[in-house]
C-alpha cells in the first residue's frame, strides 16, 4: 500500500528518496510525488502512474537540497490524479505532509479550516491534515521545552480519527522532520550525520542497518544528528534501536525476470530457514523458541483460532486439517476482516494465531486486538521483524524467509504451511502423538525443501501448458480435505497475476452451482493424490470430462489416473500428508506466473493490489 521516504542529512536528497520510493514499488501504488527543500522553499513534484513518470518531473526542478520526502499512494480518499498526489502544501505554504492511512473525521475539520479562510487544491484528506498543522502552527507560542512544529503537530493528531503514518516538513524549521504513527508502519533509519523514515525497511536498508520501529501514538523529531521520541499524550519515550538481518541484495532481482519467480525458485533454501533449528533433539517433535508458552499451557488449551487474510489465511486452513487430523484438537479459522466485527462467542480454553507475511495488515492486527482485549493469548505467525503484529502478540513464529518483494505471496506461504505443519506436530507431541509418528514427520518435514526442488524442475512443461491456457477466461481449482485450501490459493494467484476469473472449491462442492460454469471455455486444474480421495476426485474430473471441460491434473506420481481423463498432467512427488499442500502449491504458482507472463501482465505489480494492505 503507500510508501512513505523521508530523509534529512548532507547528501541530494532527491536521488536517495527516488530510490526508496522505487525499492517501496512492490507494495502497490498509483501515483508517486516528492517534495525538497530548494532555495529557501519547498519545490514538489507529482504524477499518476509509477515512479518512473515522477523522475522527468522531479529532474526539471534540479532538485539539490538535502532535506525532503517522498510518497507513493494507493487511492483511498479521492481519484488518482496529480492533485491529490502526495506530498501535500498547506495553503499558507509553510507545511508538507505525506501520509499513508485513513483520516475519518476529515469532513468536519475541512469545515473548520475553510471557516478560516484555508484553502484546498485536493480532494484528499491528507491535505486537511497538512492545513490543520499549518494552522494550530500559526497559532502556537514559542515553548522553551518543545519546537512549536512538533507541538504544532501533536495537537492536530489529538483531533485526527482513523489511521495514519505522517511525515511532516515545515518552512520555518527547514532541516527537520516530524513524523507519527496510528495504525500505519513507519521505521526510523539512523544514519551517520542523516536521519531517515519510512514505511518500510526496504526504502532505507541502503543507507543504514539501525532502525527504530516507531509504535503506535509515538512522535519522533527527526534533525541529521539526533532524533526523539514523544508519546501524543506524554513525555519522552527511550527508543530501542534495533539492526536489520537483510541486505538491499535481498531487495535484487538476481537475473531473474520477477521477483515472483526468483521468490518461487528461493523456495527449498526458504524452507531450509524456516525450519533450521526448530526440531527436537530426539527428533519426534518441533521447537520454538518465542512461544512464550509452556508446553504445560499449551496442553491446557482445548481449542485454536486463527485469523488472517488472504493467501495467509489458506495457510491457516491447511493448518486447521492437520492440526485436527494429528492432533485432534478443534481448529477455526476465520476471515480477520470478519472476525473482528461478528463478536463470535468463544470457548475460554482457547488459544489464538494470527497468521501474516508482513505483519501489518490492519484487518489482521484489529482481529487480534480484538482478541487480546478479550483476554486470549494470541501468537502470531509472520515474516517481518519487528512488525506492528510481531510486536503487540504474546509470542509467536517468525517465518525467516527474508524479504518477500512480488506482491503475489510464494515462499512466504509455503513457509507459513511449513509451520502449520511443525506446529500441528508440536501440539500432538503434546498429546496423543506417538514418538514413530513425530519422528516419521519430522523426517518428511525435513525432505521438503527436496522435494520442492524436484516439483520445480516441472517449470519448462508448465510454461507450455501456460502458452495453451492463457487464451481462457475462467478456470476452475478444485481439491479436497488439505488441498481445497491450495485450490483457492491456486485460483487466488491465478486471478490476481493475470486477471483471469477463478475460483477454488472442494471438488465434490462443484456439484453444487460452479459445475454450470463448465464447457469447453472454462478448464479445471484438480490437485490428486492417490490417498483416501483419490476415486472420489477422479469421479469429480469424469464429471467435468462429460461436459466437455478441459483438465489440468496436479498428480502425485504414484496416481493411476484413467487414460485420457486429463488433458494435461503435471506430476508431482510422491509424499507424506503433512507436505502434501507444501508440494502441491508449486504447479500452480508456477502455473500462474507463466499464463500472467504469456499474457503481458506486470507481475510484480498487479493492478489494484498493495503487497501490505494497511487500510481497512
Ligand atoms: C496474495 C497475497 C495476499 C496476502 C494478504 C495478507 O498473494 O499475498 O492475499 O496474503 O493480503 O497479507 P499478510 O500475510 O501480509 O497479512
Amino acid at each position: 500500500m503507500c510508501g512513505i521516504v523521508g530523509y534529512v542529512g548532507k547528501h541530494k536528497a532527491a536521488p536517495l528518496i527516488l530510490e526508496g520510493l522505487k525499492r517501496l514499488e512492490y507494495r502497490g501504488y498509483d501515483s508517486a510525488g516528492i517534495a525538497v527543500w530548494q532555495d529557501g522553499k519547498f519545490a514538489v513534484a507529482k504524477k499518476t502512474g509509477r515512479v518512473a513518470n515522477l523522475e522527468p518531473e522531479a529532474a526539471k526542478l534540479r532538485l539539490t537540497g538535502t532535506y525532503g520526502m517522498g510518497h507513493t499512494r494507493w487511492a483511498t480518499h479521492g481519484g488518482v490524479t496529480d492533485a491529490n498526489a502526495h506530498p501535500h502544501v498547506s495553503s499558507d505554504g509553510k507545511i508538507v505532509l505525506i501520509h499513508n492511512g485513513v483520516i475519518e473525521n476529515y469532513a468536519s475539520m475541512k469545515k473548520f479550516l475553510l471557516g478560516k479562510g484555508y484553502t484546498f487544491k485536493s480532494e484528499t484528506d491528507t491535505e486537511v491534515l497538512c492545513n490543520l498543522i499549518a494552522y494550530h502552527l500559526a497559532k502556537e507560542a514559542e515553548d522553551p521545552d518543545e519546537s512549536r512544529f512538533v507541538s504544532a503537530v501533536r495537537k492536530t493528531l489529538r483531533h485526527a480519527e482513523g489511521t495514519y503514518g505522517i511525515v511532516v516538513m515545515c518552512s520555518e524549521m527547514p532541516g527537520e522532520l516530524v513524523t507519527a504513527r496510528k495504525g500505519s508502519p513507519l521505521i526510523l533509519g539512523i544514519g551517520d550525520g542523516e536521519s531517515l523514515v519510512a514505511s518500510d525497511v526496504a526504502a532505507i536498508v541502503s543507507r543504514t542497518q539501525s532502525v527504530v520501529y516507531l509504535k503506535d501514538g509515538e512522535i519522533a523529531h527527526l534533525t541529521p544528528q539526533r532524533f526523539a521520541i514523544t508519546t501524543l499524550t506524554s513525555g519522552e519515550v527511550s527508543p530501542v534501536i534495533d539492526k536489520v538481518t537483510w541486505s538491499i541484495s535481498d531487495a535484487d532481482l538476481n537475473g531473474h525476470a520477477h521477483f515472483m519467480e526468483k521468490e518461487i525458485f528461493e523456495q527449498p533454501a526458504a524452507l531450509e530457514n524456516a525450519m533450521r533449528g526448530r526440531f527436537s533433539e530426539d527428533g519426534s517433535t518441533a521447537n520454538f523458541g518465542g512461544l512464550n508458552i509452556t508446553a504445560g499451557e499449551f496442553r491446557g488449551f482445548d481449542r485454536f483460532q486463527f485469523c488472517a487474510c488472504g493467501t495467509a489465511l489458506h495457510a491457516c486452513m491447511v493448518t486447521e486439517h492437520l492440526m485436527e487430523r494429528f492432533a485432534r484438537v478443534p481448529v477455526e479459522c476465520d476471515y480477520a476482516s470478519e472476525f473482528r466485527y461478528r463478536n463470535m462467542p468463544l470457548f475460554r480454553n482457547t488459544l489464538f494465531f494470527v497468521m501474516s507475511q508482513s505483519g501489518e495488515t490492519i484487518d489482521t492486527l484489529a482481529a487480534m486486538r480484538e482478541a487480546k482485549r478479550k483476554g486470549y493469548k494470541v501468537l502470531a505467525i509472520n515474516n517481518v521483524v519487528g512488525s506492528t503484529i510481531a510486536r503487540e502478540a504474546d509470542g509467536g513464529i517468525y517465518q525467516h524467509v527474508g524479504h518477500e518483494v512480488g506482491v503475489a505471496s510464494t515462499k512466504a506461504f509455503t513457509s507459513q504451511l511449513l509451520i502449520g505443519a511443525m506446529l500441528s506436530l508440536y501440539v500432538a507431541r503434546l498429546r496423543d502423538m506417538s514418538f514413530s509418528e513425530g519422528v516419521e514427520i519430522v523426517q518428511a518435514l525435513k525432505g521438503s525443501p527436496e522435494l520442492v526442488r524436484t516439483a520445480l524442475q516441472q517449470a519448462e512443461h508448465i510454461k507450455g501448458i501456460a502458452k495453451r491456457y492463457a487464451k481462457y477466461r475462467d478456470m476452475l481449482f478444485l481439491g479436497r480435505l488439505s488441498l481445497y485450501p491450495i485450490a483457492l490459493e491456486g485460483a487466488l494467484k491465478l486471478k490476481e497475476i493475470s486477471y483471469i476469473h477463478a475460483e477454488g472449491y472442494p471438488a465434490a462442492e462443484m456439484k453444487h452451482g460452479p459445475i454450470a460454469l463448465v464447457s469447453e471455455e472454462c478448464p479445471a486444474v484438480f490437485f490428486v493424490s492417490s490417498g483416501e480421495m483419490f476415486n472420489k476426485v477422479v469421479s469429480s474430473m469424469q464429471e467435468i470430462k462429460a461436459r466437455k471441460g478441459k483438465i489440468i491434473a496436479v498428480a502425485t506420481a504414484d496416481c493411476k489416473l484413467p487414460e485420457g481423463l486429463a488433458d494435461e498432467v503435471i506430476p508431482i512427488p510422491e509424499c507424506h500428508e503433512a507436505v502434501l499442500p507444501i508440494v502441491a502449491t508449486i504447479p500452480v504458482q508456477l502455473l500462474s506466473y507463466y499464463v500472467a507472463v504469456e499474457l503481458g501482465r506486470d507481475v510484480d505489480k498487479p493492478r489494484n493490489l498493495a503487497k501490505s494492505v494497511t487500510v481497512e
